[in-house]
């Protein structure tokens, strides 16, 4: 009898429990996809971007997502200042660029963040500021990012190759953040897009590459501490994070040579990325590194630390 009663009340809690999860299935699917459709068909409006200022800088401007990025923002109208190390990589995109879109302007300037002279030095960014003088910028793209030639332990990692990562991933993230934020300050208007990595903010940890996935640590912890304190003046600051986009960093780290469903082109990934200038603190704007982040979240941590060290490993050998 007793027995008999059991057994009848448990489709009654199974029967609760299942509408639980239902519920939280369909906040985790119905909010996301509700973010998307208001941004993709509400906020995607031509002019918006303008509204920050005329002018966009990118740095890392020549390849990959730096320069896909300038293209988008072309695209909108907004003049551009591109910022890499190599001058004729930088005028050849100029020269690209301007044939396309011959009613923009565009200024270019040299600019090496790992430069072992321009360390940390007042002043070291001086260039940059000399080539933003009287520019309004109302968006600033610190996309310039480098990581390890390969996988490696953090004791194998050279002085000379940790150095530069931290100059170029933190110093020229903070830096260029400093130079351009006053003048947005003045004019109480600006949108800021820092660049991080699924590498530290998906994944619970990135063994052989954990100085690279700190320094994105950085930028995510940096923009949205910045976000929130910069919000009342009107400057949007925002942490983009991305998961494997096909460049010549991810084929040189992950042998990942073209694009595929869950790796996007860099032209793919800025399209959805510049849609989502200014809309919150942090995202992932391709539609299929969103799913993989929900995905991977499902995951017990050790799991990931797990299979992400079997594939540093295996990157290494
Ligand atoms: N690709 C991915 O899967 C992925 C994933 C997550 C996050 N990210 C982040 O996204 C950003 C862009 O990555 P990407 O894959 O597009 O990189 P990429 O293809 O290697 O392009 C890097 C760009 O930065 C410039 N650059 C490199 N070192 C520089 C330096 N010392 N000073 C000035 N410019 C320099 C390069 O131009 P020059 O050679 O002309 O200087 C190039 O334009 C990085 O912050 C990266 O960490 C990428």
């Amino acid at each position: 009898m007793q027995r008999a009663c059991i057994s009848e009340s448990q489709p009654w809690h199974l029967h609760v429990v299942c509408f639980i999860g239902f519920l939280s299935l369909l906040r985790l699917l119905f909010i996301p996809l509700l973010k998307w459709f208001i941004i993709r068909f509400l906020l995607t409006n031509p002019k918006r971007l303008k509204r920050y200022g005329s002018w966009a800088m990118v740095t890392g401007a020549t390849e990959g997502i730096g320069r896909a990025f300038a293209y988008e923002l072309a695209k909108h109208g907004l003049n551009l200042i591109l910022v890499s190390r190599n001058l004729s990589k930088l005028e050849y995109v100029s020269d690209d660029f301007q044939q396309e879109f011959p009613h923009i302007k565009i200024k270019i300037i040299p600019f090496d963040f790992s430069s072992v002279e321009k360390k940390c030095v007042e002043g070291g960014y001086g260039a940059i500021e000399e080539g933003i003088k009287g520019l309004e910028v109302g968006i600033l793209i610190n996309n310039v990012g480098i990581t390890y030639p390969r996988a490696m332990f953090f004791h194998e990692v050279d002085q000379l190759t940790w150095t530069k990562i931290l100059r170029v991933n933190l110093e020229a993230t903070t830096w260029v953040t400093r130079s351009l934020i006053g003048p947005m300050l003045h004019r109480r208007r600006g949108a800021i897009v820092n660049i991080s990595s699924g590498a530290a903010v998906v994944v619970p940890s990135h063994p052989l590459y954990a100085i690279y996935a700190a320094t994105k640590a950085y930028v995510d912890a940096l923009s949205r501490s910045l976000h929130v304190e910069y919000k009342q003046f009107g400057i949007d600051v925002q942490c983009q994070v991305p998961l494997y986009v096909a460049t010549r960093m991810v084929s040189e780290v992950a042998a990942i040579d073209k694009p595929s469903l869950f790796v996007p082109s860099p032209e793919v990934y800025a399209k959805a990325a510049v849609e989502q200038i200014g809309i919150g603190s942090r995202c992932s704007p391709f539609w299929a590194h969103s799913l993989q982040w929900f995905l991977v979240g499902l995951v017990p941590d050790n799991l990931v630390d797990t299979w992400r060290l079997s594939i540093g490993l295996r990157r290494r050998s």
